[in-house]
């Protein structure tokens, strides 16, 4: 069977011939892939700074963003049959009896850091055709989003990360509004996004529908298409090569919440000196390592202090992330339907995907099909 994978010793990214899996367990589902996406962190691992393959392995199969259908169920899966759409999760709980998050499910908050990550970190991912996977790391989609189903593991950054403002921000009356059903709306607060990549956009879309004053800032001059697909979301987009950081607050007003989606520190922490009173700043980017940078480390410490702020990073998510991911993207669709369809740049075949993995990086998704 082919798969994607990296190969650490040999410096070398190939098509790899992977055994067919078959179900060993009675709560195992195999399933069929369909699309798998390709993130920056995919193309790290294929640098060869990040990832390690299983044990057993001399490759990682890579690949951690999929949409597949189930082909096989074991004999105990109550919730899923054969031409169900599903996503899986990424990260698995340690075995430590005592790591409370991965005890309660919140594997995404693991304390003893040997949790393991499909496509990333000691298990094998997606990027292959058949994959097997227990039940409870799976989420079924319905069959309207097969198009766009890939976009929900990028989409679960954003919805940990408000699964994460919405409490902290509890410590103040931090809004004037609610939902009718009693949840908080961001309504009268100015949120800005960092970076217009598919992690910034998707996080663009969570934050409008939840109310927020929006706006993307990122480097390219507008017109661009990137500016144009935020646009149409009625998120205005300011590019920093118009509009200076030092400029941004009296563009948006004051800063209440940043979602970081750039991964470039230099540009992340001096937005991070222009945030608001009482604000939140989310980082979700994972940059590379790269030389110190100089940052106003006073101004900043000044400002959280004075300025009662809230830093806050996110990294993976929980079942409960991906459910909420799913159920957005369906609003998303119902809403923006053309703008979360040409998220999807390009789809190509497991045979040009050294291509999209190794070159420069182009468009804004793009995604693998089986
Ligand atoms: C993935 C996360 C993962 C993180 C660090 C991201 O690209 O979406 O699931 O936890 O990389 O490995």
């Amino acid at each position: 069977m082919q798969a994607v994978g990296a190969i650490p010793q040999k410096k070398e990214v190939a098509i790899v011939d992977h055994p067919r899996p078959s179900l060993h367990r009675d709560d195992e589902v195999l399933i069929k892939s369909l699309d798998v996406g390709i993130c920056g962190t995919d193309r790290e691992i294929c640098t060869f700074v990040y990832g390690d393959p299983p044990a057993n392995s001399d490759y990682l199969v890579l690949g951690h963003e999929s949409l597949g259908v189930v082909s096989e169920v074991g004999s105990s899966v109550a919730g899923l049959k054969p031409g169900d759409l599903v996503v899986p999760s990424v990260r698995r709980p340690c075995s430590d009896p005592l790591c409370a998050p991965c005890q309660a499910g919140l594997q995404d908050f693991c304390a003893t850091g040997h949790f393991v990550e499909r496509g990333i970190k000691m298990a094998h991912g997606y990027m292959t055709e058949f994959y097997t996977e227990q039940e409870q790391y799976l989420h079924l989609v319905p069959a309207s989003l097969r198009d766009v189903a890939v976009l929900v593991e990028p989409l679960t950054i954003a919805e940990k990360a408000m699964a994460q403002v919405w409490p902290i921000q509890n410590r103040l009356p931090w809004v004037k509004h609610h939902h009718p059903d009693g949840r908080p709306n961001g309504k009268g607060l100015n949120a800005v996004v960092l970076g217009a990549g598919p992690v910034g956009i998707l996080g663009a879309m969570k934050l409008k529908a939840e109310g927020f004053n929006t706006f993307v800032y990122s480097r390219s001059r507008s017109p661009n298409p990137k500016a144009e697909l935020v646009e149409s979301l009625g998120v205005p987009y300011i590019s920093a090569l118009d509009t200076p950081v030092e400029a941004l607050a009296e563009r948006v007003g004051s800063i209440d919440l940043v979602y970081e989606a750039v991964g470039v520190s230099s540009i992340a922490y001096k937005v991070l000196s222009v945030l608001g009173l009482n604000g939140i700043y989310v980082f979700t980017g994972i940059p590379a390592p790269k030389a110190p940078i100089e940052v106003d480390a006073d101004l900043i410490m000044r400002n959280v202090v004075l300025m009662n702020q809230v830093v806050v990073g996110t990294v993976n998510a929980s079942g409960a992330a991906f459910k909420s991911a799913i159920e957005d993207l369906g609003v998303f669709m119902s809403r923006w339907p053309e703008a979360v369809q040409s998220l999807i740049t390009r789809r190509c075949s497991v045979a040009q995907s050294r291509e999209l993995l190794l070159d420069k990086a182009t468009g804004i998704k793009n995604v693998i099909q089986f």
